[in-house]
Order: C-alpha cells, then structure tokens, then sequence
C-alpha cells in the first residue's frame, strides 16, 4: 500500500496524542499509515507506545542545544522523515522548536498541538498561564508550524471550560482529553485531504 498517505510523528514524552493518533488509524477513521516515531529522549513513552505497535520508532539525539536541534541532528531528523517519504510530520508533544532546513523541507506539511486556545498563551504551561490569567474558556489547538512560536495557521480548537476549583493538574488534565479528540480529527481531514489554506485561514471542505 505505498500510495497510503504517510505519517511522520515527533514527540518526546509520554505520547498520549500518538495514542489516540495510532488508535484512530487502526480503527479506520484516518485513512493514512504512522510511518516512523522519532524522539529526541531516548527513554520517552511515545517510542515504547509506538514499539508497541510495531510502528518504525527512533531515538535521534539532539545534538548541542537545549530549545531547538542542533545542525547535525536536525540533517538526521530530516533524513528520517524523506527516508520514511512522509507526507505529513505530525509534532505530539516535541519539546523543540524546529527551525529554517527543517521548515524549508516539510513546508505547509507540519503540524502541532497546544494546550491553548492560541493566539492566547502560547508558550510552556499555557494552562497554568490561563488559569492565573483567570479566563473562564481554556482549551486547544492544532495549528501548522511555522518559524514562530505556536504562531502558525490554526486548523481546528476545541473548548474546555475552567472550573472554579481547577487546580493546574486538573484543567491540564480535561485539556489533555479534549486533545486526544482534537487531534485525530484534524489529522484525519489532512490525510483526506479535506483541508485547504487561504493565508492564514484553514477552510475545511
Ligand atoms: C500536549 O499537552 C500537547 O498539547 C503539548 O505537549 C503535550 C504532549 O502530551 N504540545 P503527550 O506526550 O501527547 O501525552
């Protein structure tokens, strides 16, 4: 089936996401095949999740810096994923912010989750920066990834209401759910190719 369309996932931690990713695919919803895992922790739970399934999975050190990958690594994470000839890279919970050759290589082909509803709180911990913020709507977004920070069009939101006796772990825990929701639906209408852009607006057909 090499005509299948093809996923590329970068994460590095536990892989809740590509869970729900993975078991979207194996029920038939999204009509595409995970074709590689890559992380850049060598102990994350994504690897084990998708060494699980017998998904291709991937270690590939990051090289010198903390945020981002260095050149050497970033030419590895590239070769994988043109080895891997995916048609989409999907990042579930990858820690670094990718840069230009990767950009320039998977152009208008990545795409990532935040657990906000952006442009708000972008960033690390947006759900404890929308819970000291004090907004009554968190919840949130899949976006394309572009050379900004959580900055690129946004393809779909999901809602999450802030209760008055959330703490941090229990808003990021129902944010975490509405997630693995979000996530496979959007993945599901790229692979069907249901989803065009206009600038920075995401019509879905
Ligand atoms: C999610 O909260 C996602 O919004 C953020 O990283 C987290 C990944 O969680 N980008 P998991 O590894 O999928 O469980």
């Amino acid at each position: 089936m090499n005509n299948k369309f093809r996923i590329g996932v970068l994460g590095s931690g536990k892989g809740s996401n590509f869970v729900a990713i993975a078991e979207a695919v194996a029920a038939g919803k999204i009509p595409a095949e995970i074709a590689v895992v890559l992380s850049d922790v060598e102990t994350a739970g994504i690897l084990g999740h998708a060494r699980e399934r017998n998904i291709p999975a991937q270690y590939i050190a990051p090289g010198l810096y903390r945020t981002k990958l260095d050149e050497a690594a970033e030419h590895a994470f590239v070769a994988a994923l043109q080895k891997a000839q995916v048609d989409l890279i999907v990042l579930a919970g990858f820690m670094r912010v990718l840069k230009g050759d990767f950009l320039r290589a998977f152009e208008g082909r990545i795409v990532n989750i935040h657990p906000s509803l952006l442009p708000c709180f972008p960033g690390l911990q947006s759900w404890k920066q929308a819970l000291d913020h004090g907004v009554k709507v968190a919840g949130c977004t899949v976006h394309f990834v572009d050379a900004g920070v959580d900055s690129g069009a946004i393809i779909g939101q999901s809602a999450v209401p802030v209760l008055d006796n959330d703490t941090p772990e229990t808003l990021h825990q129902r944010i975490h759910a509405a997630e693995h929701e979000l996530y496979p639906r959007c993945v599901a209408a790229l692979a069907r190719k249901e989803i065009t852009v206009e600038g920075r607006r995401v019509i879905w057909k």
